[in-house]
């Protein structure tokens, strides 16, 4: 079952989400080469408590820190860590939420450090396109795969693939509630949007190939090959009219 959120829960979503949305726009000017992912995830932490608000990574299912900070060839979940610093042409997944008066928010982007080389900046540049590319789809009446779909479509017309492992989700009182959101799939599937849809969609999206591997500390998931993956995550309201970007 979708729950449907009232003008009250989307206001608290809202607030919520509009320290998700300031801490990511921060970020860009705080990820610079020389900085650990350690130092990420303080700025995170930080910036939610002093809001009044509480990490909603920290504890989540044994997760250890504020904040996903996942470089490189890493997809997501990648555990903050002093030792690993940044350098110039790194590029930077940071998955973010904050919980406010019960109601959960989520999102993430993938920041250059430094210089970066143009296939890794058109790569973060076709996550965020084929997130925009699905949100044309996320309208009342339509079916969940439209939006899927799209998405998918996006991506691999770059020549870039998604990751089919991890999923978009509902979200409100829970960080992840029904429905999973893939990113990949044939459209007009899945149950039909309505206005009081709370969604966080969420492209995973690869350099090379779609294959994932979660490495040893149980949480960090790498491209099998290697090569770079990035991540575009905003919380989205499905209305009567164009849906409503929380996390922006
Ligand atoms: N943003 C992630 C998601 O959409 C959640 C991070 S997993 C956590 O599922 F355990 F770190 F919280
Ligand atoms: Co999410």
């Amino acid at each position: 079952m979708i729950i449907i959120k009232s003008r009250a829960e989307i206001e608290l979503m809202r607030q919520a989400a509009e320290v998700t949305a300031l801490i990511l726009r921060e970020l860009s000017r705080v990820i610079r080469p020389g900085i650990s992912t350690w130092d990420v995830d303080r700025f995170v932490e930080d910036t939610i408590l002093s809001h009044g608000m509480i990490p909603a990574f920290k504890g989540y299912s044994g997760y250890p820190a504020s904040a996903c900070v996942s470089v490189n060839h890493q997809v997501v979940h990648g555990i903050p860590s002093k030792k690993r610093r940044l350098e110039e042409g790194d590029i930077v997944s940071v998955d973010i939420g904050t919980i406010h008066r019960g109601y959960y928010s989520d999102a993430a982007r993938t920041y250059p450090a430094g210089e970066i080389s143009a296939e890794a900046a058109r790569l973060i540049a076709t996550a965020e396109a084929s997130f925009f590319k699905g949100l044309e789809f996320c309208r009342a009446g339509n079916r969940l795969s439209d939006v899927s779909a799209a998405i998918q479509s996006r991506v691999e017309e770059e020549g870039f693939s998604v990751v089919r492992e991890f999923v978009g989700h509902g979200i409100g009182r829970k960080m992840h509630e029904e429905p999973q959101i893939p990113n990949y799939g044939l459209p007009g599937r899945g149950p039909r949007l309505a206005p009081g849809m709370v969604l966080a969609i969420e492209p995973m999206i690869n350099q090379g190939g779609w294959e994932v591997d979660l490495m040893e500390d149980g949480w960090t998931v790498e491209t099998r090959d290697k090569k770079l993956s990035a991540h575009y995550e905003n919380t989205v309201v499905i209305t009567d009219g164009e849906p409503l970007l929380l996390t922006i």
